[in-house]
């Protein structure tokens, strides 16, 4: 691997995205929401109005282009920020994100940008199948209540209708298909830290994560460097 990595993985509403955006920025890497392509291959469904359920349906993603840029995923050039948190889309990717072309096509094009650049990225499969080098993994989650207050309270910041008992159903409903799931489930990688975030301040959890990363990176460097004689 040519470039550094940092993946979190765990479950919806852990602080994933807020701590990965946080440390992504310290380090000056680039932060990958790889939810937010699932979220947007399911948008463009959609609106096509394909089968979802169908896994073959999904060949319009050869055509289809997602870039990141400074952290915001552009759908065909469009800005899709709002249109993938919408009810609709949240309660139809779980089972776009169990079809296996789809994944197979997501999971390509995730290695195909840590190959380009230093990245924290974040989802359910990092540490076991997108970067299974990264040099630090961690698997991060927090109790269903928390879970379901934090997306809570990110609705309502984001100006979305909000209630936190669905939430919370819906939730517990992704996480049983997330995990369930035979192809590339939710799991945690053997070489994983696990972090349960219930009880911690989330601007603390990132640094702690920053230290960590950082420690293992200087230390890699070290070794690579002794290696090659230096
Ligand atoms: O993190 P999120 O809620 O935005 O993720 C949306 C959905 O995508 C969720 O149901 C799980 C799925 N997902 C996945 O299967 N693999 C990933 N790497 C990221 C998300």
């Amino acid at each position: 691997m040519k470039h550094h990595a940092l993946a979190i993985d765990g479950p919806a509403g852990a602080g994933k995205s807020t701590v990965a955006k946080l440390v992504a920025k310290k380090l000056n890497y680039t932060y990958i929401d790889t939810g937010a392509m699932y979220r947007a291959t399911t948008l463009k469904a959609l609106r096509s109005g394909i089968d979802i359920e169908d896994p073959e349906a999904f060949g319009f993603l050869d055509s289809t282009k997602m870039e990141f840029k400074k952290g915001i995923l552009f759908l065909d050039g469009e800005d899709i920020t709002m249109p993938i948190r919408s009810n609709e889309v949240s309660n139809n990717v779980s089972v776009v994100a169990s079809h296996i072309p789809v994944r197979n096509k997501l999971v390509a094009l995730q290695q195909q940008i840590a190959e380009s650049s230093n990245v924290v990225m974040d989802g359910r499969d990092i540490g076991t199948v997108v970067l299974p080098d990264a040099d630090l993994k961690i698997f991060m989650t927090a109790s269903v209540e928390e879970r379901a207050r934090r997306r809570h309270e990110e609705n309502l910041s984001l100006g979305i209708p909000s209630s936190y008992d669905k939430l919370k159903s819906e939730i517990e409903r992704r996480d049983k298909i997330d995990s369930s799931r035979s192809y590339n489930p939710l799991r945690q990688a053997e070489d994983a830290i696990y972090l349960d975030t219930s009880d911690h301040d989330i601007n603390a959890v990132a640094d702690m994560i920053y230290n960590m990363f950082t420690v293992v990176t200087t230390k890699r460097s070290k070794d690579n460097g002794k290696q090659n004689g230096q």
